[in-house]
């Protein structure tokens, strides 16, 4: 019989910001309430990156930094670093390149993924293909993003969501059938129009007019992604669930992307899951885009237990989304 190499999650590291940005706070920027933000959307503070000078690779390596001191990996082993952000440092070098070197990892290559909020998700899945060729044995997968770099704290729309943060996985190849066992990844680039930067890129590069016009920023028709989310986080949950004959009884946790609680309950609804079932801190972080899924894991890493079915679920920028089924590698230590 041969024998199939899985790439399995073998450790997780997370670095979010000292600074807590609550609620309270952001009734003084803009016209909101607590009230209205915990009902809506589920949260209630959310960290931000300050600092002058620092960029999201000073998270991401945080994130890498604790990976390796759990998981006692020296740098120099890691074969392939990938960071899924939204907001890298510079439009160029990759995010991934600075990580890389900070941490030590001198004989990795390294790239950056985006796919907004699916990013982690494209990550992973990119990453667990390289350990399946059997040529690469330790690929770093890191979700990082400093969402306050690209928020307009005059918008109440999108500056109650969004935190920065980051988290870290280290995946290496797996024989006994734990890993990551299934991925259907989606993407629709119509979706452009109800959720982007309109000026930073190519076609409409930055100028006194669109740093004047405030297009540096997020824009985003809330209701029309919330629709999007709500249909395509059940659709490829359930698909992914069903090819994999797995019942919601069979699957331990949910770990899905943290836009809106609102979007996870109808996902989790959809999976025939219960709530106590459902990986949640976006009452804690709100939504870091790149960073939720890994943050989730961090932070119920002790819950999880070797063979407990996980399925991951995300929506984002693009439109993108897609969902993950892993079978969990190791018992909390
Ligand atoms: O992670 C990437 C993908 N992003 C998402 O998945 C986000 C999806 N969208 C959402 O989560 C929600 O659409 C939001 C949280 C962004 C907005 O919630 P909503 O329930 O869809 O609100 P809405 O945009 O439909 O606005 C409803 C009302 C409006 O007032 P009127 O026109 O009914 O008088 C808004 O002006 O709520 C108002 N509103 C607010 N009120 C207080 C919008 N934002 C706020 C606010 N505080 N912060």
């Amino acid at each position: 019989m041969s024998i199939t190499t899985k790439a399995a999650i073998t450790g997780i590291g997370a670095y979010v910001p000292d600074y807590v940005l609550t609620n309270k706070e952001l009734e003084k920027l803009v016209d909101t309430n607590d009230a209205w933000i915990t009902e809506r959307t589920g949260i209630k503070e959310r960290r931000i990156l300050k600092g002058e000078g620092l960029g999201t690779s000073f998270m991401g390596v945080r994130a890498v930094q604790d990976l390796l001191r759990k998981t006692k990996t020296d740098p120099a082993d890691i074969d392939l670093l990938i960071c899924a952000t939204t907001t890298p440092d510079f439009v160029f070098p990759a995010t991934a390149n600075l990580i890389a070197s900070e941490v030590g990892a001198v004989n990795s290559f390294s790239y950056d993924m985006q796919a907004a909020c699916s990013g982690f998700l494209y990550a992973l899945t990119a990453g667990s293909q390289f350990i399946e060729t059997g040529k690469y044995k330790k690929v770093v997968v890191v979700g990082a993003d400093k969402m306050s770099s690209i928020i307009d704290y005059q918008d109440r729309a999108t500056c109650i969501i969004f935190g920065d943060g980051a988290g870290a996985v280290l995946l290496e190849p797996n024989t006994e059938g734990f890993g990551i066992l299934d991925a259907v990844l989606q993407s629709d680039g119509a979706g452009w129009v109800h959720l982007h930067q309109k000026a930073g890129g190519s076609r409409r590069p930055p100028s006194i007019e669109t740093v004047q016009a405030r297009e540096h920023y997020v824009y985003q028709e809330g209701a029309a992604v919330f629709k999007h989310a709500v249909k395509r986080m059940a659709e490829v949950s359930q698909q992914i669930m069903q090819r994999n004959h797995l019942q919601g009884s069979d699957v331990a946790w949910l770990n899905p992307h943290q836009a809106n609680k609102r979007i996870v309950d109808a996902t989790a609804n959809a999976m025939n899951l219960s709530l106590d079932k459902v990986m949640m801190t976006i009452e804690k972080y709100g939504n870091t885009t790149n960073g939720t899924l890994p943050l989730n894991f961090a932070y119920y890493e002790k819950s999880l237990r070797k063979g407990d079915n996980i399925i991951l679920a995300a929506f984002g920028g693009g439109f993108t989304w897609g969902s993950v089924y892993v079978k969990w590698a190791y018992n909390p230590s």
